[in-house]
Order: C-alpha cells, then structure tokens, then sequence
C-alpha cells in the first residue's frame, strides 16, 4: 500500500479525477497504483470535474506559452503524478517536475525520466530550490493544486521568489474563497491535508508586490464547456444556476512576472 505524506497523498486524488475524463496515462497509473481508490470514486461527483476543469486550464495556458516558445520549459511545481507532459509535449520543450522528497521518488518510479523530463526533489519552501532548476528558460510555472495547502505568508514567499529568481517567466495557479477553504468538500474532508490559504480575489496577490500582474483569471465553473459529457455539463449548469457565489469561488489565474 503507498505511504506518502498528507499534501502528498492529495496527488491520488487529482490523477484519479484525471483519469475519469479520459487520460490514458493517469487511468494506467490508478490501475497499477497499490491505494484505495474507492473512496474518491463514492464521493468525487464535483471535486472530480472541478479537478477536470482546471486541469484543462492549465493545460490551454500550457498550449499557449509552448506555441509561442516551443523550446521553452515547463515547471511543474508540486508536480505529484502530473501527466501533462504526456498529453502535450510537442518534441522540444522541457519538462521539470518538481517535488517533495517522497512524491519525487513516488513519480520517478511511475514515470521515469527521459530526455527533456526531469524530475527534481526539493520544496518550495525551502529558498534554495530555483538553484535546483538547471535548464533554460523562458520558463511558464504551474503550481496546479499546490499553493492551497501553504499559509498566506508562505505563499507570498513562493510567488516572490519565482519573480525574483526568474524574472519573464509566468505563472499559473489556483484560489479558493474563504468558504470553500472552511468547508473542505468531497474526500478531502477525509483525508488529513488542510486547505489553509483563503483567496477570494486573485488581484489580491498583484497588491501583495511580490512582483506578479495578472493576466488572465477564470473562474471554473463558467462557462460551461460544450465538451464535457452531457451529465456533467448538466451538474454545472445546476451548480451555477443555484449554488451562492461564495461556494463556487474557484479559480485559476495566470501571471506575468
Ligand atoms: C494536490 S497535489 C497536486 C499534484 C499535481 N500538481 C496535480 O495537479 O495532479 C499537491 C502536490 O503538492 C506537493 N507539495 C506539497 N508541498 C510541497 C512543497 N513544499 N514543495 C513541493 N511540492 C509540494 C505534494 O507532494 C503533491 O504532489
């Protein structure tokens, strides 16, 4: 059975909700994986497709950032068992994958390296890791599902020090309002990482100067995509038909630094 830390184990969660929309690597991995997936299958419902959505986010920024520099490097920060590098490499750019010591050994075993794709062990936390990121720029990074679980101070520290370090570069990330983060939902009310960073507003990290401006935000759940299948396209109309403003105040937001 795989052992890995509190914010760690959350990356399960995520591959799982991938791989019900239709990823072939991450259903590959979920069926080789030794952990019990059946409770994200009982209680996913909407944090499966909120998961779809903003995986599908960062994927169209990561689209966007390789047709413009196809020879440029994405950083996977908080990588877990990212699969994005499968779906969307396209033959030049380099892939970085950073994580924690237990994640990072977790993923090497699952997904080797190879050429262009390295997967580096170290935490955000910690100043010294952009000294661990060797290959050139220009660099988009993804903090998808990471920033959440840091508190704010420790969130602002991370942000500055990707301005500081890598001045150009842009970076994507997801908020949650304050009563979703009090309110954790689906499985990760049973699971042990805390949700601690509140954001309702993502300009609220440009007043930080920690040296980011926005570029573009979004809020998940609108609009609806016409391509997600019919009872999950129905489930999101009834979520932002009904659902108060507050609990579904989630996004993802883009930067320039
Ligand atoms: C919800 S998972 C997201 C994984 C992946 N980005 C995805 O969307 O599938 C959170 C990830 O953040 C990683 N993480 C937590 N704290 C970290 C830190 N201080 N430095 C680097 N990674 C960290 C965890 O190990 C885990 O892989």
């Amino acid at each position: 059975m795989v052992k890995l830390g509190a914010v760690q184990e959350t990356m399960l969660l995520t591959l799982h909700a991938r791989a019900t929309n239709g990823d072939e690597t991450a259903r590959r991995l979920v069926g080789s994986i030794d952990y019990d997936f059946s409770v994200f299958e009982r209680e996913q419902g909407l944090t499966a497709l909120f998961h779809v959505l903003r995986s599908e986010s960062y994927d169209e920024w990561t689209r966007q950032f390789l047709a413009e520099c196809p020879h440029g490097t994405v950083v996977e920060l908080g990588a877990g068992l990212t699969t994005r590098a499968d779906r969307l490499d396209n033959g030049t750019a380099t892939w970085v994958f950073l994580d924690l010591p237990d994640a990072a050994e977790f993923r090497r075993t699952l997904l080797p390296d190879a050429d262009r794709r390295h997967t580096v062990t170290a935490s955000v936390l910690d100043p010294a890791w952009p000294g661990a990121i060797t290959v050139p720029g220009p660099y988009l990074f993804l903090a998808e599902g990471l920033l959440v679980y840091f508190q704010p101070p420790e969130v602002r520290t991370v942000l500055s020090t990707i301005a500081t370090s890598f001045p150009g570069s842009r970076i994507a990330l997801d908020t949650y309002g304050a009563w979703i983060v009090a309110r954790p939902r689906g499985p990760l009310r049973r699971m042990e990482a805390a949700m601690v960073w509140p954001c309702d507003d993502p300009r609220e990290v440009e007043r930080w100067d920690a040296g980011l401006t926005l570029r573009e935000s979004r809020q998940l759940t609108r609009p609806v995509p016409r391509t997600l299948p019919r009872r999950r396209r129905l489930a999101l109309h009834a979520v932002n038909a009904l659902a108060p403003p507050r609990m579904i105040n989630l996004r993802v937001s883009l930067y320039s630094c």
